[in-house]
């Protein structure tokens, strides 16, 4: 067979450590397995304009849409890394994509593996039970606050000034103001609205358990919300089927860690996903441990949700974990999509690789309270799965 083209792209800080830990698992997997990938590796981010005077080599967009049946992603961002108006080096890249190749719905897991601790107020401990914590939050990806930004990567890239759209005064501000517009449209978000019941019914065959779908905004305070609020009722009397809840983003907040329990798919603008991500990976173990997909109607981009950390990069301590879980849900989202069954089983390899290794208490970074490095990890999980694979394609 021939094989998927995977487009990869390390860029800043830690991404090419975590990178290099995936590239070592996907090996392991086109050695002992019928599946394998064309990679072609591109240099990004804010260190590579730091160096080059570029966010990434031109054409490379141009890769990423034509030439890519995937893209795996390590982080993006660099202090300092400053385009001349100000904004992050590198945004191209992550935002561009996500927005240029509309990657609108940003999925992202949190779920605690049996073995894992999470860090709360300094001690490693176990809070919740591994069966409080299984959702997923669906993030709207391409408009929101981001919007702006996007504009102006948009007017950049079409030799147009940046020129902020015109609006006669905000009454009651006095002085120097700066602002970003936030829209919310219908279409972005039916889409992203749909996609998360799509979600709730998938797990629901998958899982044998019911699925609600929450809605999360401040629709009592912003115009955008209001309409995200309005969709997500719309879409909900169109699928009596899946249970459904709502809430304000605040309040969200407190239930969040109050009662994970209570929440199965939930669906977010974009800037408040970003943000309710972050703190979501605590029940999880931290940002370490947090995975994600960006998926779109004919791309897909996969990622760690934890960024470049900077004061950690070139030290090989960090978790490699989030972005072997990236590369699983890869698998486990090509294989859907070109129906492979082959790929689906490889899939469920790294799964079970990657939640053995925790019950059976394999090795773990500082940050899950361990003191192995980020090598080690990987290098456990390719270990794993190369006898598991072993077994599987020993007679085929
Ligand atoms: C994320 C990151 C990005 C975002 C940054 C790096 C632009 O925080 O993927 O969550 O804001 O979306
Ligand atoms: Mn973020």
């Amino acid at each position: 067979m021939t094989g998927y083209r995977l487009t990869v792209l390390a860029g800043d800080g830690t991404g090419p450590e975590v990178i290099a830990e995936a590239l070592r698992v996907i090996e392991v997997f086109q050695q002992n397995s019928p599946i394998s990938f064309e990679i072609t590796e591109i240099p990004c981010g804010g260190q590579y304009y730091l160096e080059t005077g570029e966010e990434w080599p031109e054409g490379s967009f141009e890769h990423c849409r034509d030439n890519s049946d995937a893209i795996l992603l390590g982080a993006i961002g660099w202090p300092d890394a400053r385009l001349p108006n100000g904004d992050m080096a590198g945004g191209q890249v992550i935002l561009g994509l996500r927005s240029g190749l509309k990657l609108y719905a940003n999925v992202r897991p949190i779920k605690l593996y049996p073995g894992v601790q999470h860090k709360v107020h300094g001690v490693h401990q176990q809070v919740w039970q591994p069966d409080m914590v299984d959702m997923v939050m669906i993030r709207e990806n391409t408009e929101g606050l981001y919007h702006s930004l996007l504009r102006r990567m948009e007017q950049k890239a079409k030799g147009e000034k940046d020129e902020p759209i015109v609006i006669e005064e905000f009454p009651g501000l006095e002085g120097e103001v700066e602002w970003d517009p936030r829209p919310i449209s219908r279409k972005g978000s039916e889409r992203v609205i749909n996609f998360a019941f799509d979600l709730a019914r998938h797990r629901q065959r998958k899982m044998g358990v019911s699925q609600s779908v929450t809605c999360v905004d401040k629709s009592n305070v912003t115009r955008g919300c209001r309409l995200f609020r309005g969709i997500f009722k719309e879409i909900s009397e169109q699928n009596p089927d899946i249970e459904t809840d709502a809430a304000y983003i605040d309040a969200f907040t407190m239930w969040l860690m109050r009662d994970p329990e209570d929440l199965d798919v939930v669906v977010l603008p974009n800037m408040f996903g970003d943000i309710a991500t972050d703190l979501a990976s605590v029940l999880q173990g931290g940002l370490g441990m947090a995975a994600s997909a960006n998926l779109g109607p004919k791309h897909m981009m996969f990622e760690p949700v934890h960024g470049s950390a900077p004061k950690y990069t070139g030290k090989n301590v960090v978790n490699p974990i989030a972005t072997l879980q990236s590369v699983q849900m890869m698998f486990e989202a090509l294989a859907y999509r070109k129906k492979d069954d082959d790929l689906d089983m490889c899939a469920d390899i790294l799964q079970q690789a990657i939640q053995q290794h925790f019950e059976e208490g394999g090795l773990v970074t500082y940050d899950l309270g361990g003191d192995a490095s980020t090598s080690q990890v990987g290098q456990a999980i390719a270990d794993r799965c190369e006898e598991m694979l072993r077994e599987r394609f020993a007679t085929a």
